[in-house]
């Protein structure tokens, strides 16, 4: 039996967790921050890495009583160090390192993104490789190749918004609030999507993604084309003018050529690359219709789409101890004087 403990830290979840063999989570402690940051509509990076160093020992602590195990029984500490806000990082790296220094246990750092892709194996998944790899989250729009469960090749990228940053900004146009998900998804089961707005496909062969054209698209058509008058740019509508079945009806429409732009590029990979399975992590996919239209591509393709459970979609530790599991199987360690870093495999 290996127990491993994954801290994550990268953005705005201080997260700690214990999962044993890779696979078998025994506590999974998260700490949102959202209530500290809904007043700028946004993560404000100083804001976060102050709280992640209020909150990381008790979130450890939690996970440790949690587990019902002691320090001593841990064999290795995990900790997500890219890719992220540098502050907010260096918060959960201090405390792994620290630990691992003062219990003298094996340190092992690991791509957030890639660990993201680990959610699904948490409630049961059993994964072939090669896979195809789907993150989508706030910080990421990203298809990788997977040839094992630790080894990754980006294949396409978000070139400017990431997908869970385009619907945060699309619910703020539509003044529903933040974060934005979860509140367009509740929208749009309310809505119909009577509105055509842009799939937007990017150039050449990389599969690669863009949001922002999107957005664009959608504040045009609810606040109308701006005017320029007397060297000044306006909307000719307020939001205020909006009804509330208009805005159902917007949000429904954003979340269709979303969710129809994130399918498209998974289509190009599978269509270039041979795999055994679809692999899929990130907050995004805790989207109801997302989830729908991957469950019925993986029958056209006929191979097996692997989703993470809702509760492991966004930042969590256990998926960092489910990759820290299988890097400490194959024998890696890192050293204490491992940084953490803005930049990962997919950024
Ligand atoms: O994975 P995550 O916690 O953060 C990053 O690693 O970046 O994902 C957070 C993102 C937010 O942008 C949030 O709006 C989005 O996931 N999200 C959703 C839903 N629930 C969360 N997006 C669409 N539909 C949802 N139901
Ligand atoms: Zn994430």
């Amino acid at each position: 039996m290996t127990l491993i403990l994954g801290i994550e830290s990268s953005c705005d979840e201080t997260a700690a967790s214990i999962v044993k063999d890779g696979c078998e989570v025994l506590s999974n402690v998260v700490a949102s921050q959202d209530e500290l940051h809904i007043e700028y509509g946004g993560v404000v990076p100083e804001i976060a890495s102050r709280a992640h160093l209020e909150r990381i020992l008790p979130v450890i602590i939690e996970a440790i009583d949690n587990a019902n195990i002691s320090l001593d029984d841990i064999d290795a500490i995990a900790v997500g160090n890219r890719p992220g806000l540098i502050g907010s990082l260096l918060v959960g790296v201090a405390a792994a390192k620290t630990l691992a220094w003062t219990l003298s246990k094996p340190l092992i750092t690991v791509d957030h993104v890639v660990a993201h892709l680990c959610a699904p194996a948490l409630n049961g998944a059993d994964i072939s490789y090669p896979a195809l790899g789907i993150v989508v989250s706030g910080g990421h729009t990203s298809l990788l190749l997977l040839s094992d469960v630790s080894t990754a090749v980006c294949l396409g990228k978000t070139i400017d918004d990431a997908a869970g940053e385009a619907f945060d900004k699309a619910a703020s146009i539509l003044g529903l609030g933040w974060p934005g998900g979860a509140l367009i998804d509740a929208a749009s089961k309310k809505g119909t999507p009577v509105h055509q707005l842009p799939r937007p496909k990017t150039k050449g062969n990389r599969p690669d993604f863009s949001f922002s054209g999107l957005k664009t698209a959608l504040l045009y058509g609810v606040r109308g084309n701006p005017i320029r008058k007397d060297g000044k740019s306006f909307f000719p509508r307020a939001i205020s003018e909006v009804s509330e079945q208009e805005i159902f009806d917007w949000a429904s429409s954003f979340q269709e050529a979303a969710v129809d732009t994130i399918i498209n590029g998974i289509q190009h990979a599978l269509g270039n690359n041979r795999v055994q399975c679809v692999v899929a992590g990130g907050g995004v996919l805790a989207n109801t219709l997302l989830r729908k239209k991957l469950s019925s591509i993986a029958g056209s393709y006929n191979i097996p789409i692997h989703l993470p459970d809702i509760k492991y979609c966004v930042d969590n530790a256990a998926m960092i101890a489910g990759l820290g599991y299988h890097l400490f199987e194959i024998g890696h360690r890192d050293q204490l004087n491992v940084t953490a870093s803005p930049k990962g495999i997919a950024s």
